[in-house]
């Protein structure tokens, strides 16, 4: 088993954004690996809390309600510090609101994993837990989102990482490298 190589956050944590299938998950679970930090999964956590899975939310209780529920889940979150803490993996859609951006900026280091619509469309990222991909023509969507999230990513994270041809590997080696340096200043 590879050693571990934890990171002094000094108790913050390390949260990555990006578009649906960007790789917030596999590259959370993989820094989660390398640093002993734990993997907070916001999607996750709000189906366990609601007792409903997102595409159930989405259609009992519209988007609107979901995006409600992640600002919840930031705020108590930046005011209950999980110790260790956490790599966070949110949903894509949650830079919206400019609430979550600016709490996301507070909580944590931001890492916008960037991955471009055409290499997103190449990856299976049409699952039934992403309901805005349900639809005729999914290629359309993530051309939009991507427009349309773009700058609401880039101005909440602090760090980018292009990640459209880089093996998950290396993206995690990258990731840890910048909250490295990040947290070596504050
Ligand atoms: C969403 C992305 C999904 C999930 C929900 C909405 C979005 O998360 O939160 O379906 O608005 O982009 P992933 O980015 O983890 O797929």
């Amino acid at each position: 088993m590879n050693p571990t190589h934890p990171i002094e956050t000094h108790g913050r944590p390390i949260i990555l954004i990006g578009l649906m299938g960007c790789g917030k998950t596999t590259i959370g679970k993989l820094v989660s690996k390398r640093t002993g930090m734990p993997l907070l999964d916001m999607d996750a956590l709000i189906e366990e809390q609601v007792g409903m899975k997102i595409s159930q939310i989405f259609a009992e209780q519209g988007e609107a309600h979901f995006r409600m529920l992640e600002t919840a889940l930031l705020r108590f979150l930046a005011e209950h510090p999980q110790m260790p803490p956490p790599i966070i993996s949110t949903g894509g859609g949650v830079v919206v609101r400019p609430e979550n951006r600016q709490l996301l900026r507070e909580l944590g280091f931001v890492v916008w994993l960037n991955v471009s619509p055409r290499s997103l469309l190449h990856r299976n990222i049409r699952s039934s837990n992403r309901p805005l991909l349900q639809t005729e023509n999914p290629a359309d969507t993530i051309y939009r989102l991507w427009a349309e999230r773009g700058p609401l990513y880039k101005e909440t994270a602090h760090r980018i990482l292009n990640t459209s041809r880089t093996e998950v590997g290396e993206v995690c080696r990258r990731v840890c490298a910048l909250a490295e340096r990040y947290f070596a200043h504050r």
